[in-house]
């Protein structure tokens, strides 16, 4: 049955649990706390502009060597803050924590982990350009460690989505059928239900890539971007915050490419939780995710913080992509 447009998340979630036998509430207690963290961090975003110092850098450098700005460290205190005390997460990882959190001490087989960025696009906050939050949940494995139990490949996430930080605040997940997308009504602190069953297009006009890496591309690459902008019906759009870029793709169609280069084979995103519940989304839309060559939710991670290149949206666009990536180099 359509789910109504306009329900609560809230409402959503448990509409959604009485339809699995024998669901404890966890999964819906884990989802409402993703959806706390964003409504804190949409708030505060919202008027961050207005406090001194708000929108600038805490003088430390993170785990991926890039400068930690105060909001990304508000962003991520904001989802351990959602998830302390509450019993509903194992191990949470996140882009600005150089090893995983562990909530939940002897974790039980089966339980929650959350991977997180809990800041995407940072360095758009100055200039009042959308930003994101993205996760992916993970299961607790039979008979290995928490740790282990993180390098799982993207196929196997639970549920996976993101935050966009807009004009309006949106939260689209899915938990393994279909993604449906809610808007934040903020008079009422609730998300609404505004964008059920989202498909992507076969093939949409929209190409997205940094273009000043051109020249430390692979030729294959080259080639393919060359072919887009010879292309009729093309028109390009790069924010720089893959939250944006990924959101518009998934509405509108086309391709969002972050490859590799010579000086950074595997470029700049990361697997875990960037690329992996970009991918699982856009797949689960209807769409494709590769490195060029691997289908990004195979991916066996063999590190936390891993990089992997992206080509991903509509399946035309994806597909002639990895044609190029197979052929022989065309320059
Ligand atoms: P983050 O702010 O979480 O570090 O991520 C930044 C990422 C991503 O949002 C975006 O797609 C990419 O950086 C943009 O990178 P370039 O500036 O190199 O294009
Ligand atoms: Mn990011
Ligand atoms: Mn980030």
């Amino acid at each position: 049955m359509e789910p109504t447009r306009g329900i609560t998340l809230h409402n959503f979630i448990l509409q959604n649990q009485r339809k699995q036998p024998g669901a404890t509430g966890e999964f819906s207690a884990l989802l409402i706390q993703i959806s706390l963290a964003a409504r804190v961090i949409s708030r505060e975003l919202s008027r961050a502009g207005l406090i001194e110092e708000a929108l600038g850098f805490t003088g430390d450098i993170n785990v991926q060597g890039e400068e930690v700005r105060k909001m990304d460290e508000y962003a991520n205190e904001t989802f351990i803050r959602a998830f302390r005390d509450t019993g509903l997460i194992c191990v949470l990882v996140s882009e600005e924590l150089e090893g995983p959190e562990h909530l939940i001490q002897a974790c039980p087989v089966g339980g929650y982990s959350l991977l997180i960025d809990p800041l995407d696009g940072s360095s758009n906050l100055d200039c009042d350009v959308t930003v994101g939050s993205s996760f992916a949940v993970l299961r607790q494995q039979h008979a290995i460690s928490p740790e282990a139990s993180l390098l799982q490949p993207g196929v196997q996430q639970v549920a996976a989505g993101y935050i966009l930080y807009g004009p309006s605040t949106m939260m689209v997940y899915s938990t393994g059928d279909e993604v449906n997308g809610f808007t934040l009504d903020a008079g009422i602190g609730e998300f609404l239900l505004s964008h059920p069953h989202i498909r992507i297009p076969e093939k949409g006009k929209y190409y997205s890539v940094n273009e000043a890496n051109y020249q430390n591309w692979s030729p294959q690459i080259q080639a393919y971007v060359d072919h887009i902008k010879s292309a009729k019906g093309y028109s390009g759009r790069y924010v720089g915050s893959l939250v944006a870029d990924i959101h518009r793709t998934l509405l509108h169609g086309g391709v969002f490419l972050y490859p590799g280069t010579a000086k950074n084979p595997e470029g700049k995103l990361r697997l875990l939780y960037e690329a992996n519940p970009l991918a699982y989304i856009l797949e689960k839309a209807g769409g494709k995710a590769t490195t060029g060559t691997e289908r990004i939710l195979d991916i066996v991670p063999t590190q936390l913080h891993q990089r992997v290149p992206v080509i991903m949206g509509s399946p035309q666009e994806v597909s002639l992509a990895e044609q190029y990536i197979a052929g022989p180099a065309l320059v």
